[in-house]
């Protein structure tokens, strides 16, 4: 919904006043999937479209949260916040709420009206854009603006972790919170120390495509697999003391993989050592310009996570094999946690079109329904829009 829209609808529903207005994105990662939980890099950035707000003060310790896309209002007394899980969406600004409120940090009574254009359930973060749009609500409107933007961050992990009771790693939120404008995050996952990549894509485009199968029920697939981690970190500990997987060179991997006796567990911590080399080197290749080796790194990832990690499903291998028989594609990849949710693909403009409508087809044959195809922009972390 555009933004004066959304005002009209927040005068409907809470009356005329002051009103303040903020944004938050959704997020696409470039490369560098399922590590960031395993102290690797990620390379994502923060996307166009994402999730507004319309705001206003209260006098009382009432927060009313509200959003066009749900029919669900709910009412929260934030001297005592909860889970309930009748409350769906509105968990995540709860839990943002309950995790600042026990830091310390100050909270008053607002109205909210929230509307959002990820789709839901893509795999493109609108939980992460939720929880950093209420933590930069909560941090202007009662904190001066004070608290820093990666302590936001953080906050928006812990409340997906200890409120709502995902296991998620940083990246989201990291990239959320911090995106720029036409930029790409590189992010150490393990000292959160970060930098800034222009992406520059010359004669090609970042094309997000949806595989339309919701990325549901996949969340003890996501545990299963940190817990596979777990377990290849012990036993490489064993012979090698490291504090995460992603701290392995592949060499030292390779020397040390004998110990992992599972092979399932032995490629998970495969994937991650040598994802995390291609991310290094993929931050290298579009600092140069060297777009065509860059779109085999895209591929290389999607492969490991095919075969390797074993997060893909038909539905995105589909959606990555079309896209790599199409003319003009030089790399494609699914993003995010994977199951369902969302590919990428690095394809010539000119060649865009035809790309879709290949895409689109061969998909629709093997798989019975359309993708869907996105071109957002690369646009800014979270803000207040003045
Ligand atoms: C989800 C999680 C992230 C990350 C990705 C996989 O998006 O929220 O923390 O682990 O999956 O890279």
């Amino acid at each position: 919904m555009e933004l004066m829209d959304l005002k009209k609808e927040f005068v409907k529903l809470y009356g005329e006043g002051e009103i303040r207005t903020f944004h938050s994105p959704g997020r696409v990662n470039l490369i560098g999937e399922h590590i960031d939980y395993n102290g690797g890099y990620v390379f994502p950035c923060a996307l166009d479209f994402g999730t507004y707000a319309c705001v206003r003060e209260r006098k009382d310790r009432k927060v009313n949260l509200a959003s066009t896309n749900f029919d669900l209002k709910v009412q929260v007394d934030i001297d005592n916040i909860e889970y309930v899980e009748e409350d769906d969406w509105a968990n995540y600004p709860k839990g943002v709420m309950k995790v600042m409120a026990d830091m310390g940090y100050k909270l008053g009574g607002m109205d909210v009206l929230i509307s959002g254009d990820i789709p839901n359930g893509a795999g493109l973060s609108s939980s992460a854009s939720l929880e950093l749009l209420i933590g930069v609500i909560v941090n202007n409107l009662f904190n001066n603006g004070t608290i820093d933007q990666v302590e936001l961050v953080k906050i928006g992990q812990k409340a997906e972790n200890a409120f709502v009771g995902v296991n998620c790693g940083i990246m989201d939120q990291f990239a959320v919170g911090m995106g720029k404008k036409d930029k790409a995050i590189l992010l150490n996952c393990g000292t959160l120390d970060y930098s800034y990549a222009n992406v520059e894509l010359g004669d090609y485009t970042l094309v997000i495509m949806n595989t339309n199968k919701r990325r549901a029920l996949n969340e003890s697939k996501y545990n299963e697999r940190r817990a596979e981690c777990d377990e290849a970190l012990e036993a490489i500990n064993k012979v090698k003391k490291v504090g995460a997987l992603c701290d392995l060179t592949p060499e030292e991997f390779e020397a040390a993989a004998v110990k992992i006796e599972k092979e399932n567990v032995r490629h998970r911590a495969m994937h991650a050592v040598y994802e995390n080399h291609r991310v290094k080197k993929a931050f290298q290749c579009l600092n140069e310009g060297k777009l065509e080796e860059f779109g085999q790194l895209l591929t290389q990832s999607h492969n490991s996570l095919r075969d390797l990690y074993e997060v893909t499903g038909k539905e995105l291998d589909t959606l990555v094999e079309e896209s790599l028989r199409a003319e003009g594609c030089i790399g494609a990849r699914m993003t995010g946690a994977g199951f369902g949710g969302c590919a990428i693909a690095l394809v010539k403009k000119d060649n865009l079109e035809d790309f879709k409508n290949t895409v689109r087809e061969g998909y629709k044959k093997k798989i019975g329904y359309e993708p869907s195809f996105y071109g957002s922009g690369i646009g800014e972390g979270t803000r207040e829009l003045r």
